[in-house]
């Protein structure tokens, strides 16, 4: 059913995303006269707070959270807050959740950011006070399970109140406009496609590095590791975005069946292929930074990088590898995609003495956000000694090309999305179900050959056998 909804409940309403994504995006919505003039945002979570406590509290959050050049429009936006305090493991609270949500005039959106074991109590208060009909869509923030199984468990909770069409699974980075950007560089250019196959593609490279550690979230990354943080989501949605056949029009069904379609045709990776790595105690940008067991207070053999060599078992990716590798304390943070072109088939320099180098492009996520191809091009001179290459970038910088529009949270287009009901951007259940069967085999491989992270100083690119995984192959890290 398309509605714009005019309630928007939010579920962890005073957790750590509301704080610095949730209410902020809204907040940026609102001050660019996008939310719609009847939209109440109702806020719940097991806080004791009043209306009052919880616009305080919003207040404070954007106050250390808004963007400099977003503030504005703040006291409009508080004023649309209100507060249900609430203990979502018994069915009790939800009735007077449920009169506070009021009777939506179109319907209502909810957006559920709280610990998965909440997911089902949630949806089963949902549903016993009214919570659940037809103009309610609800939104999934991760992690959705830890494994296929127990996503399907969520997945099948859910399911049962509420049909896929109205079931939006956030990942976060389809929020980002760069990433977006991929489907414009592929598809709204006659030069790429012809070239994005393994004839003329050497190897893919992606890359999600960061330099912040645990961030004191010790229970839930501890239990997860980089793998499933990190890799199961984020990096297969850009894997799948790059690889995926063009689909025919922009829209929801198009566009995620052919992701799903490269998610199913992931090969099973071998131990071989894959590196983990555990960070020790080094610096970052000069800062001595603690390692893992020492910030978590415990031993442990939780991944805190990963590299793995991927492979697309279709015709258009045969025998392409794609790198992907993710990890925290690294010495920057850069998340970006290389392609690595092929050779020319035949050099007509080579007599002259010139070194032809493959062309690549780099398309740069985050910090910066780019697109880099770099080129061969000839030497100026008279080249009485021989012809002379060489490479050179080919570069734009997006917050160059469009100058005057600024940079967004990549919540607010998702939560616009939830609010007025488009599901291009989120993530289906059978994509989720195939991320996690591929990272499920990867994860059983390692526990059976007993596996364990290799160790790597903060500030380092990961253990030394990442940079062999990917040098085996002739294949050096972009760095
Ligand atoms: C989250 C992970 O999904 O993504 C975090 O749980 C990670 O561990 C974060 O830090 C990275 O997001 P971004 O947008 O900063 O790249």
């Amino acid at each position: 059913m398309n509605f714009t909804a005019d309630r928007l409940l939010l579920f962890g309403a005073t957790g750590d995303l509301a704080q610095r994504m949730l209410l902020p995006s809204l907040c940026a919505l609102e001050a660019d006269g996008l939310l719609n003039p009847d939209l109440k945002i109702i806020g719940t979570a097991r806080s004791d707070l009043d209306d009052a406590g919880f616009r305080n509290f919003a207040r404070e959050a954007l106050e250390k959270f808004m963007p400099d050049d977003r503030r504005g429009s703040v006291a409009q936006f508080l004023n649309r807050l209100s507060y249900q305090p609430l203990d979502a493991t018994t069915l009790d609270g939800f009735n007077d959740l449920a009169e506070k949500v009021g009777e939506p005039k179109d319907g209502l959106a909810i957006f559920l950011s709280t610990a998965p074991s909440l997911f089902k109590p949630t949806i089963e208060g949902l549903q016993h006070s009214g919570l659940a009909g037809e103009n309610v869509r609800i939104g999934l923030e991760k992690p959705l399970g830890t494994d296929l199984e127990t996503s399907c468990e969520i997945n099948d909770a859910v399911a049962a109140a509420f049909p896929e069409d109205r079931t939006f699974r956030i990942d976060h980075y389809l929020g980002k406009e760069t990433v977006q950007n991929l489907l414009a560089l592929r598809f709204a250019n006659i030069m790429f496609e012809p070239l994005w196959n393994a004839a003329h593609i050497d190897h893919v490279q992606i890359t999600v590095a960061e330099t912040v550690g645990l961030e004191g979230r010790v229970a839930f990354y501890d239990d997860a590791g980089a793998i499933r943080d990190m890799v199961q989501n984020h990096m297969l949605q850009l894997l799948a975005l790059v690889a995926m056949e063009p689909p025919s029009n922009f829209d929801a069904t198009a566009i995620r069946d052919e992701k799903v379609k490269v998610l199913r045709a992931l090969r099973h990776v071998e131990d071989s292929e894959t590196v983990t790595g555990q960070y020790r105690s080094g610096a970052i940008n000069g800062d001595a930074v603690p390692g893992y067991d020492d910030e978590l207070g415990k031993d442990s053999d939780t991944e805190t990088f990963v590299a793995i060599k991927a492979h697309v078992d279709n015709w258009r990716w045969k025998g392409v590898p794609f790198y992907l590798r993710t990890g925290k304390r690294l010495p920057r943070r850069v998340t970006e995609i290389v392609v690595q072109f092929r050779c020319v088939p035949h050099s007509i320099f080579a007599d002259k003495g010139a070194k032809m180098t493959p062309n690549r492009l780099v398309i740069g996520i985050q910090p910066e956000e780019n697109v880099s191809f770099t080129l061969m091009a000839k030497q100026p001179g008279l080249d009485r000694e021989g012809i002379r290459l060489r490479e050179v970038p080919l570069d734009i910088a997006m917050p160059d090309a469009f100058i005057g529009q600024h940079r967004r949270i990549a919540y607010e287009r998702l939560l616009l999305d939830l609010i007025e009901g488009d599901q291009t951007l989120f993530v289906r259940r059978d994509e989720v179900e195939a991320q996690w069967e591929w990272v499920d085999a990867i994860r059983a491989t390692w526990s059976a050959q007993g596996m364990e992270p290799k160790t790597y100083t903060a500030g380092s690119w990961g253990p030394s056998a990442a940079i062999a995984l990917a040098e085996r192959d002739g294949v050096t890290w972009n760095e």
